[in-house]
């Protein structure tokens, strides 16, 4: 079968990475959360008291981007796949809230997001891959075959965050994990550097009421629509 790029974006927590996930594993795709690499650099940024203690300063990240090194290692047989930070598996770490609530702002610097895009469109180049962030269908990969838009209500969004949170044992609330979500939208769709908006040829996708499986026959149903429309140009 002809072999796409997949570009998913939307706003946090609203199911974009398990819909990568399961349609890349449907697909035999290589599936990449760009999410992880910002939160890899900001787990560096915090390791390396580079970032103020409102989170609102991140100081002298470009003289450090030469000393990063984000790496993924993919199970063949699961395709689950983890992010390293300078060859350190950091998978666990750079989901705890701290990451959250800083990576928004370490994500908002020109220099960060050159390196991590030139990263990615490396990672992509070889199509079949589905790609999941905030600047996917737009700065990435504006000419991928699909593009969806991932949406779905926020406090839906909050109550899925919190239990996976809770699930791992961090004493999160749902008011705090709420502010963190409000916040992050707020600077992912206002910030200078490559804002979160939909690209005008992406297919929305509102998670609110749909489970899992139905996200993922919808989406995989635009996938072989498309792989079909290349097949017959
Ligand atoms: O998808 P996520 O919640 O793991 O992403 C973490 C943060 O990284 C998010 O608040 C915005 C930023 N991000 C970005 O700016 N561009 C991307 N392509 C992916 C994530």
């Amino acid at each position: 079968m002809h072999k796409i790029t997949i570009a998913i974006d939307g706003y946090s927590s609203c199911g974009k990475s398990t819909l990568a996930k399961d349609i890349a594993h449907r697909l035999d795709y290589i599936y990449i959360d760009t999410g992880a690499m910002y939160r890899a650099v900001t787990l560096y940024c915090l390791k390396n008291n580079l970032i103020n203690e409102d989170g609102k300063e991140v100081y002298k990240v470009q003289e450090f981007l030469d000393d990063i090194t984000i790496t993924f290692q993919c199970d063949p047989e699961t395709k689950k796949c983890e992010v390293y930070l300078n060859g350190e598996m950091v998978e666990n770490e750079i989901r705890s809230l701290v990451v959250a609530n800083n990576v928004s702002a370490v994500s908002a610097i020109k220099e960060v997001r050159e390196k991590l895009v030139s990263l990615q469109r490396e990672l992509g180049k070889s199509k079949g891959v589905v790609m999941d962030g905030r600047d996917i269908g737009t700065v990435v990969f504006p000419d991928a075959e699909l593009k969806l838009f991932v949406t779905a209500d926020t406090e839906v969004r909050a109550k899925r965050r919190y239990n996976e949170l809770r699930g791992k044992g961090d004493k999160v609330t749902l008011e705090e994990i709420k502010l963190n979500l409000e916040k992050r939208d707020h600077i992912d769709t206002h910030r200078k550097e490559s804002p979160l908006v939909q690209a005008d040829d992406a297919i929305i996708i509102d998670t609110t009421t749909l489970t899992r499986q139905i996200q993922a026959d919808i989406a995989y149903d635009l996938v072989i629509e498309k792989v079909e429309e290349k097949a017959n140009q």
